[in-house]
């Protein structure tokens, strides 16, 4: 039944791989708010218009990627395919433009229709930072440090490689130089892939095609284009990372896929992953804000690719505290009424309540089998006598205590 497939490239998410996920997410989470970054979320919907005007017209996300729809009203509205976009039209749509520096973070789903492969997905999810208002080095290294501080938190392996792009002039004047570069050699091209290129020369850099790559070698890089405060700033930056023992590789070829980027652009890689290899992508954007009908205000931010880090991460087998079985089906009241009062009396307890009715020592192998530590079968004499046998399933021991003694055992 065709209704009932899962889309292509949209996987439902269980067992170990939504652990996976939400270990990430909560990582995430915790470092963010460790830098004191505020949550923002925005709608998963916007106006197709918004990621024309900041992605680019001409970017891979545009041209080819987008979820688009219609609604009923007659508008061009999309999926967001990334969350900086989106988040920058907020700010100016709720007037939180002002000089002050912000500190915000997201964390959601997104939509990008691409060939689904390891790593890459059509619905996927993104946490991301922004850090708005502030144009130096100082705001450079912030970003790069909550990057970094998730990846070693989550115990990965990773390589930093950063750029700088520059600001629109030495950009345009990068980009004239590539487009006489790419005529120059226009016969290696065929007439479709020649266009695309003279469309957004500055793509062709970081092209994977390997006719791309064989001509795109000889031609100059970015940091001949770059004026002095540019140079300065890029210098900066790397001086911050040195002294701060940061350790990165400067890729002249990294120029990153949507057309907001201005100044450092960086990406964190990661060998295990194959082909799809970058856990995540960010840079300078200092336009765009005001490109998008807002102040001229400095921003640099970064979105990791959650399902994409899970993919890698190795996580610790599940911590069960007490599995409360039951001697009987008629006891289950009882044993829900005890389990009841453990996770008042501790909440941080994982309590397992069995409400199905196999006999107690399948119950037993169960609680085993999930990793429980200690099991508690009530049956009717519990519920006379008041006493509960607590069985340690790691240590093999067992102690009998009255409901006064339980609750003090289990409290931490
Ligand atoms: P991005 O490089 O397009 O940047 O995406 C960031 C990360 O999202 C990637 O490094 C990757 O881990 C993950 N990702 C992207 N596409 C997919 C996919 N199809 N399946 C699975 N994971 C994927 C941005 O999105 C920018 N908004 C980042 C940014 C924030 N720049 C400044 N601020």
């Amino acid at each position: 039944m065709k209704d009932l497939k899962t889309i292509r490239g949209m996987p439902d998410l269980y067992d170990e791989d939504i652990e996976r996920i939400v270990l990430v997410e909560n990582t995430c989470l915790e470092v963010f708010k460790s830098f004191n970054y505020k949550e923002f979320r925005t709608p998963v919907i916007e106006n197709k218009s918004l990621f024309q005007r900041s992605a680019g017209e001409t970017s891979d996300i545009v041209q080819k990627e987008v979820y688009e729809f219609e609604d009923r009203n007659g508008e061009m509205l999309c999926l967001r395919p990334e969350g900086t976009a989106g988040l920058v039209r907020a700010l100016i749509t709720n007037g939180l433009t002002s000089e002050e520096i912000k500190k915000l973070f997201y964390i959601g789903p997104m939509f990008r229709y691409e060939r689904p492969q390891k790593g890459r997905k059509r619905q996927f999810f993104q946490a991301g930072v922004e850090l708005v208002g502030e144009g130096t080095s100082k705001s450079d290294v912030e970003v790069l440090l909550i990057a970094k501080t998730i990846l070693e938190k989550l115990g990965v392996e990773y390589c930093l490689e950063i750029n700088y792009l520059g600001g629109e002039k030495s950009l345009d004047s990068y980009r004239a130089y590539l487009r006489e570069f790419l005529q120059a050699n226009k016969a290696c091209f065929d007439e479709k892939l020649y266009t695309r290129l003279q469309r957004n020369p500055v793509r062709a850099i970081d092209s994977k095609d390997e006719k791309i790559k064989e001509v795109i070698k000889d031609a100059k890089d970015i940091t001949n284009f770059l004026n002095e405060d540019e140079k300065i700033a890029f210098a900066e930056t790397i001086e911050a990372l040195d002294m701060l023992q940061v350790e990165y590789t400067i890729n002249t070829n990294l120029v990153r896929g949507m057309d907001y980027y201005t100044g450092t652009v960086f990406e964190f890689t990661v060998d295990s992953l194959g082909a799809q290899n970058a856990v995540i992508g960010g840079g300078r954007y200092d336009n765009l804000i005001e490109e998008l009908g807002g102040k001229k205000l400095p921003a640099i931010g970064f979105a990791l690719g959650i399902d994409r880090l899970s993919e890698i991460i190795a996580i610790e087998n599940k911590n069960n505290d007490i599995f409360i079985g039951c001697a009987e089906v008629k006891s289950i009241k009882y044993a829900q009424y005890i389990s009841n009062k453990l996770r008042l009396n501790n909440g941080d307890l994982v309590i397992e309540s069995y409400l199905g009715n196999a006999n107690v020592s399948k119950q037993l192998k169960k609680a085993n089998s999930l990793g429980f530590k200690f099991v508690i079968i009530i049956g009717q004499e519990e519920q006379n006598t008041k006493i509960f046998k607590v069985k340690n399933l790691k240590e093999e021991k067992e102690l009998s205590l009255n409901e006064k003694e339980l609750m003090e055992f289990f409290n931490g």
